[in-house]
């Protein structure tokens, strides 16, 4: 270092801040530090060889050498706030809303599910469950469908292991149906009871916008020495109408299933309109299941005497309630685990 330090100095700074407003990245910034104001840099190389001028000039360049690092300090800060992105208000909450929690909820499915018992618990009945892995006498043979029936070809049901030629395997169950013989001797129940079963159902079926191979239903059996179809009509009107929060009537016609005698299929008053719309296809009545007056044979198979006692019974699917409770227009969404549309029932 020379005497001429101060225009040493002076070149210095003029330089520096050129370059500096040069700079449009902060990678062409941070390279500009480290020339400058690095440990290396120009600024502290100069002010470390202060000590080698002559004792008259060391105060003044030192002075001045101390000034121009502070202000190429600021420089550099106000530079590098201009350079960054706007990040706003960094006290503020986030709106991204990947930054905030997202609680779980309940699948639209267990809400109705939960909402059935309620009503059923309501009305007195017992809530029994079975396996979802079904022994066949009990999804079959204990119902009264016989070895023969095609609803137990490997066409319509899920055999867990290959069909036992003599019915004695086990199925993914076809209807929460089977639950009825199972839960009577399994709880040694004797009239006059009422059980409900809600559960998930399998049956090899093409999905399309109303049938899945794995949905949902509700069964009911009341047994007693004077059951009749009026009460089978009387419960399902209150299921149906606390369900749906509006009065409705229901509708039977006649429906052969070999577990009851006579045998219905249901429908519901329609819950969206008067007498005609899209939904009910004009018609007034919607689809709801089956039901009937429970098979002697069955009774028989619940140890229970055929002459003495009679009961109805009753399967609804589930899915189908809650597309209509919310008007969902395809079964396929429950399963798509499609989070725009599960979340809208949170
Ligand atoms: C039965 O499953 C009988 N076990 C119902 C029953 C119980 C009758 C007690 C008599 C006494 P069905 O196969 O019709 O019946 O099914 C009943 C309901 O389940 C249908 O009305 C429908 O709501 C629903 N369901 C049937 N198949 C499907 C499917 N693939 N996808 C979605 N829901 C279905």
């Amino acid at each position: 270092m020379t005497s001429r330090s101060s225009e040493d100095l002076d070149t210095l700074e003029h330089k520096a801040l050129a370059t500096l407003a040069a700079c449009t990245t902060p990678a062409a910034l941070e390279t500009w530090r480290i020339a400058y104001l690095g440990r290396k840099g120009a600024v502290p190389t100069l002010l470390r060889r202060v000590k080698e001028l002559p004792v008259a000039e060391r105060r003044t360049v030192g002075e001045r050498g101390n000034q121009l690092r502070r202000e190429l300090e600021e420089a550099y800060e106000k530079k590098k706030s201009q350079l960054q992105p706007d990040v706003g208000d960094v006290h503020l909450p986030p709106t991204h809303y990947s930054l905030q929690p997202q609680p779980g909820h309940l699948h639209p499915i267990t809400l109705a599910t939960r909402r059935l018992q309620a009503i059923m618990a309501a009305l007195g009945f017992r809530i029994v469950e079975g396996p979802e892995v079904e022994q066949e006498y009990f999804d079959f043979d204990a119902l009264n469908i016989s070895l023969e029936h095609p609803a137990r070809a490997e066409t319509d049901t899920f055999y867990v292991s290959p069909r036992h030629p003599h019915g004695q395997g086990l199925v993914l169950r076809t209807s929460t149906s089977a639950v009825q013989v199972r839960s009577v001797l399994a709880d040694n129940l004797i009239p006059p009871f009422k059980i409900t079963s809600p559960g998930r159902v399998f049956r090899n079926e093409k999905p399309d916008p109303t049938h899945e191979s794995s949905f949902h239903q509700i069964e009911a059996l009341m047994v007693g020495q004077r059951v009749t179809i009026a009460d089978y009509r009387a419960v399902t009107e209150t299921l149906f109408s606390t369900f749906f929060n509006r009065p409705v009537t229901i509708r039977l016609r006649p429906g052969y299933f070999p577990f009851v005698e006579p045998g219905f299929e249901v429908d519901m008053s329609c819950v969206f309109c008067q007498g005609g719309c899209r939904i009910c296809q004009q018609s007034g009545w919607l689809e709801m299941g089956g039901a009937g007056m429970v098979h002697p044979n069955v009774l028989q198979n619940m140890n229970i005497d055929a002459q003495k006692f009679q009961g109805f019974a009753f399967g609804y699917g589930i899915d189908r309630l809650v597309m209509l409770q919310h008007n969902i227009p395809d079964i396929r969404l429950f399963w798509s685990g499609d989070l725009r549309f599960l979340r809208q029932f949170s």
